[in-house]
């Protein structure tokens, strides 16, 4: 075989075709880690009972409104052979409707009010009414996944826009927090706009995610075809769209936007199920950041490595994603080293520079996010609220703003030692050509823009 600095020749090119394959069949008609149409309104006559249910949530829910077991007991005592006999049926949009209204159901029955009372944080078994358990155990198998709340079902379908129906299309670059509304928001004024702003902020990450993956697949085409010039201007592009992502994140979660103390007491407690779902003796978290695709597509293809807790809290949360995406960040962690390894081949100060430049822009997400999510769960010391994630952060936590910090910084910096060493580094005595050991390097010519590389063929 042609080997020629960790990977044939033809490795490059057939990663590039992978990449586009899957980048076009997984992630849908819109390319992103988001629903191919607005999500729907409506759902077959049969399976109104749920949507009709999640629209009496906020008068219900809120502590002192008489919690939500009770009522959704004697709403579902039934598992009704009519709605198990429609889930086969359904269209991929409506799997998602149902899916999203089951998940808001059962977390909101798994805590009964919020705040939640004490007791319910000791619970680790959920005795779901039938009508609830039987449709929503079905349809997470036929999904893949527990029978949990995941961050596709709570917040990447749980939203409407304002100036057009369920089902129609729509731009991922035209979603705003003008336009984007919470499908089934659960809490009542005012606390239902910080829930809304929170949970929208997660799509409107993934709507600005479009163009990153967009830039991520531009520049790997461009370096699996051998043309660095034109990867040099992806791998540009691809850093504008992340600055772009972060400042939409911390734009959208803010003092301003999100109270911290309203988010710790009345929004938080809803996400996290923190109890078994199906498996016995298995606790299940629920949605969470670590199933945000976006960031897991950079870190395949920028090789950020996986050691830490919060890598490995998103090891499992690709279980918790719907199936063709985990098939899209299967093949983008496969085809990664090939994508290392053919920077390093150019030898390209620019080339290297650009790659570097996005593992920075993806340590300073990790660093806003940090410092975000830090000033909100900082907002409960001493006053009782208990925050979990169900992963990072547990109940029992005596210090959660450390737990958080720690957990944080250790990815932070796992991802800057992804950056790979310039080409005068790696020539310099003792250097640790981080990343591009042993390789050779690319054919004269091949980079117009490295100086270096010319100053260092001769
Ligand atoms: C309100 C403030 C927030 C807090 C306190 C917070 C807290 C956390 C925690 C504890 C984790 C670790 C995983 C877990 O335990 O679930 C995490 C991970 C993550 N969160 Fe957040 N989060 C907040 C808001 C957000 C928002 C709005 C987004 C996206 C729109 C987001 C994106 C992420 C991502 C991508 C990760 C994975 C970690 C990484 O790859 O570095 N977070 N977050």
């Amino acid at each position: 075989m042609d080997r020629q600095m960790g990977c044939s020749v033809a490795e490059p090119v057939r990663a590039a075709r992978r990449v586009r394959a899957s980048y076009e069949a997984d992630l849908g008609e819109l390319r992103a880690f988001l629903p191919g149409r607005v999500p729907l309104d409506e759902l077959p006559p049969v399976l109104e009972p749920y949507l009709s249910a999640c629209a009496q949530l906020p008068a219900r829910y809120p502590a002192g409104n008489g919690g939500v077991r009770r009522w959704l007991e004697r709403e579902f005592a039934r598992d009704d052979p009519g709605v198990r006999n429609a889930i086969p049926g359904l269209s991929d949009a409506e799997r998602d409707r149902l899916m999203t209204a089951l998940s808001v159901l059962g977390h909101t029955f798994r805590w009964d009010c919020v705040p939640p009372a004490p007791a319910r944080f000791e619970e680790r078994h959920i005795s779901l009414p039938p009508g609830l358990a039987g449709p929503w155990t079905a349809l997470a198998r036929s999904c893949g996944h527990p029978r949990v709340g995941t961050t596709w079902s709570l917040h990447l379908c749980n939203w409407a826009m304002t100036d057009r129906s369920g089902g129609a299309a729509y731009r991922p670059e035209e979603l705003s927090a003008d336009n984007v509304r919470l499908a089934h928001n659960w809490l009542l004024p005012p606390a239902d706009a910080h829930l809304e702003r929170f949970s929208t902020s997660f799509v409107l990450m993934e709507a600005q995610g479009a163009a990153v993956l967009r830039h991520l697949v531009g520049a790997v085409e461009a370096l699996g075809c051998h043309r660095p010039d034109e990867a040099v201007a992806s791998l540009e592009q691809l850093h504008g769209a992340m600055k772009a992502m972060t400042i939409t994140f911390s734009r959208n979660v803010r003092r301003a936007t999100v109270d911290p103390a309203t988010w710790l007491e009345m929004v938080q407690p809803t996400f996290p199920w923190s109890a078994e779902a199906e498996e016995p003796g298995r606790v299940e978290a629920g949605p969470s950041g670590s199933q945000v695709g976006t960031i897991q597509a950079l870190d395949a293809v920028l090789g950020v490595g996986g050691g830490s807790s919060v890598a490995q809290l998103a090891k499992v949360g690709r279980r918790y994603m719907p199936v063709p995406h985990r098939r899209f960040l299967q093949t983008l962690d496969e085809v990664g080293p090939v994508v290392r390894a053919v920077v390093c081949r150019f030898r390209c100060d620019e080339l290297t520079e650009r790659f570097n430049d996005c593992i920075a822009a993806l340590a300073s997400f990790r660093s806003t996010h940090q410092a975000r999510g830090a000033q909100y769960l900082r907002t409960g010391a001493g006053t009782g609220a208990r925050a979990s994630t169900g992963l990072t952060i547990g109940v029992e936590d005596d210090d959660p703003v450390a737990t958080f910090n720690g957990a944080m910084a250790a990815r932070r910096a796992e991802t800057e030692a992804a950056s790979l060493a310039s080409v005068a580094q790696s020539r310099g005595p003792g250097a640790d050509l981080t990343g591009c050991a042993g390789m050779a390097p690319a054919p004269p010519g091949a980079c117009s823009r490295a100086t270096e590389q010319r100053s260092w063929r001769r």
